[in-house]
């Protein structure tokens, strides 16, 4: 985890302190804590010191630091001198307990005395400078002036803005955006035949433009190259020290009457180590589920019908006694999706305690989006309600092919740009979906279907549901792939494919 968080210091030019560096590991949500040491250092100050991250605790925190719970030792501390609590010696000798760091959630507590307008004001700015800092390193962007400094500008220059509108000129179909950062706005033209204009751009994404100036300067500037934040294609990458595995889950909507209790069945009898997989399951440290844990109430127009548990706190009593049928040596993960009981703006709060209080004590509720460390390899788990407004806004994409989402979202680096779509944005000070630094495992799920790619060294995978069709779905011609269960070798990142849909696993598929 050290050379993780220092290597993410470094990639945003700052140096850190050995002393700090180990304060900073001491902490809660360690890279939580860094990238707001490295907003309130700016430019300037390339050192990070002790100083800096004890005063930054002080006026945060109030002086109070909170270290992780017992049990689940952070990456790269020192192994616990015995077992974990509640594992006996020989489950313990056969389950080498499984390493948890919660690194980040994308939920903060909201400035509540901010009125909305400004509070919205507040997450944009947040937004453009998180992701205007990615982009500023590029060599094609050095140079990159301020918008309202354009019209002094040389002929070749760049600008770094947040996408505005976007539209069509009637005549000849050359497209114009509205490109805006924190001294103004500007419109610029691109040409209908060049390779810019091949591109698709999306509202309220942070991006780099090269541009020429006509002469004339009434002509609007021309784009020339279009760069996003992309994912740096040198980076550190994490990769566990021995062979342990996670698997990974998504949309369980307990509570559904199209819940698959058979292949939840099947699902657990395999992690116990019954059948012929055995080997397989007894490698498996960390279950994560992505979101959508129960069905909820009121989710869509006459859910009821679908709803073999009416309460919403009855779902979730249900939930926790599913979870317990896991094996405790497991440490699971929960985040909540769309369809859960907790504030739907993005970021979302990790279930609240009247909610969590009944899941067993080896179930780690955690915000959506979430960035944690399993046994060194650093995940980034967001629910993925934000395909409801991408992929209708990009061409060629379909819930068929989540991973193409995924991508854009990593290229982007912003899990959910669109404002004011499907994807409700909570105006919190931080934008808690840029997506920093790049996982080396993004993780999402709602889309139903199931995914396994890859991107710059990233494994992207979408998790399959535990909910067969519903008629909803039916009616929104989105045909699910349920009961597939994504398990990941965190040593090398290579994915088997177990399908429980027919019962027991089938064909497992590696790649
Ligand atoms: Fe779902
Ligand atoms: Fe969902």
């Amino acid at each position: 985890m050290r050379e993780h968080l220092a290597a993410y210091f470094e990639s945003h030019r700052k140096l850190v302190e050995a002393g700090a560096l180990q304060r900073i590991l001491d902490t809660a949500q360690p890279l939580d804590l860094s990238r707001r040491l490295i907003e309130a250092a700016g430019p300037s100050s390339p050192i990070v010191t002790l100083e800096m991250v004890e005063s930054a605790l002080r006026r945060e925190h109030g002086g109070a630091v909170s270290v992780p719970p017992p049990g689940l030792r952070p990456t790269g501390g020192p192994p616990p001198a015995a077992g974990p609590p509640g594992t006996g010696p020989t489950s313990a000798t056969a389950h080498p307990p499984p390493s948890f760091t919660l690194l980040a959630e994308g939920f903060i507590e909201p400035a509540s005395t901010r009125p909305p307008l400004e509070a919205y004001e507040g997450l944009f700015a947040s937004r453009y400078r998180a992701l205007a800092r990615m982009l500023r390193g590029r060599p094609e962007l050095t140079g990159a002036v301020p918008v309202a400094e354009l019209k002094r500008a040389e002929r070749e220059t760049a600008i770094i803005g947040m996408v505005g509108e976007v539209r069509q000129t009637a005549e000849k179909h050359h497209l114009i955006l509205t490109v805006e950062d924190e001294s103004g706005s500007v419109e610029v033209l691109v040409p209908r035949d060049s390779p810019a204009a091949r591109q698709t751009y999306l509202p309220d994404e942070v991006v780099g433009l090269t541009l020429q100036l006509g002469r004339e300067r009434a002509r609007l500037p021309r784009v020339v190259s279009v760069h996003r934040p992309e994912i740096p294609v040198s980076r550190a990458l994490g990769r566990a020290p021995r062979p342990t595995r996670a698997l990974f889950l998504s949309d369980l909507h307990i509570g559904s009457r199209s819940f698959l209790t058979d292949a939840w069945g099947e699902l657990i009898g395999f992690l116990r180590g019954e059948g012929p997989r055995e080997g397989i399951a007894r490698s498996i440290g960390h279950v994560v589920v992505a979101g959508d844990l129960v069905d909820g109430i009121g989710i869509y127009p006459n859910q009821e019908r679908d709803l073999a548990i009416g309460d919403v706190f009855e779902q979730y009593a249900e939930l926790a006694r599913r979870l317990a049928e896991l094996p405790p040596h497991l440490n699971v993960v929960v985040l909540p999706g769309n369809h859960d009981a907790v504030c739907p703006a993005e970021p979302q709060p990790a279930l609240p305690a009247e909610l969590a209080r009944g899941l067993p004590p080896n179930v780690r509720a955690v915000g959506n989006p979430a960035t944690f460390a399993l046994d060194g390899v650093i995940v980034e788990a967001y629910h993925g309600r934000s395909f409801d407004d991408l992929i209708p806004a990009l061409p060629g994409l379909t819930y068929a092919r989540p991973t193409e989402v995924m991508k854009r979202m990593l290229a982007m680096r912003h899990l959910a740009p669109i404002y004011g779509g499907r994807t409700p944005l909570a105006p919190l000070a931080r934008d808690g979906l840029v997506v920093d630094p790049a996982p080396d495992i993004l993780v999402t799920g709602h889309a139903h279907t199931y995914g396994i790619d890859q991107y710059r060294g990233i494994l992207l995978l979408n998790a399959s549901t535990w909910q067969a069709e519903t008629e909803y779905q039916r009616m929104r011609n989105i045909s699910p792939v349920p009961a597939h269960a994504a398990v990941v070798a965190l040593n090398d990142l290579s994915v088997e494919t177990l399908d429980f849909e027919d019962g027991a696993p089938a064909n497992g598929a590696a790649s």
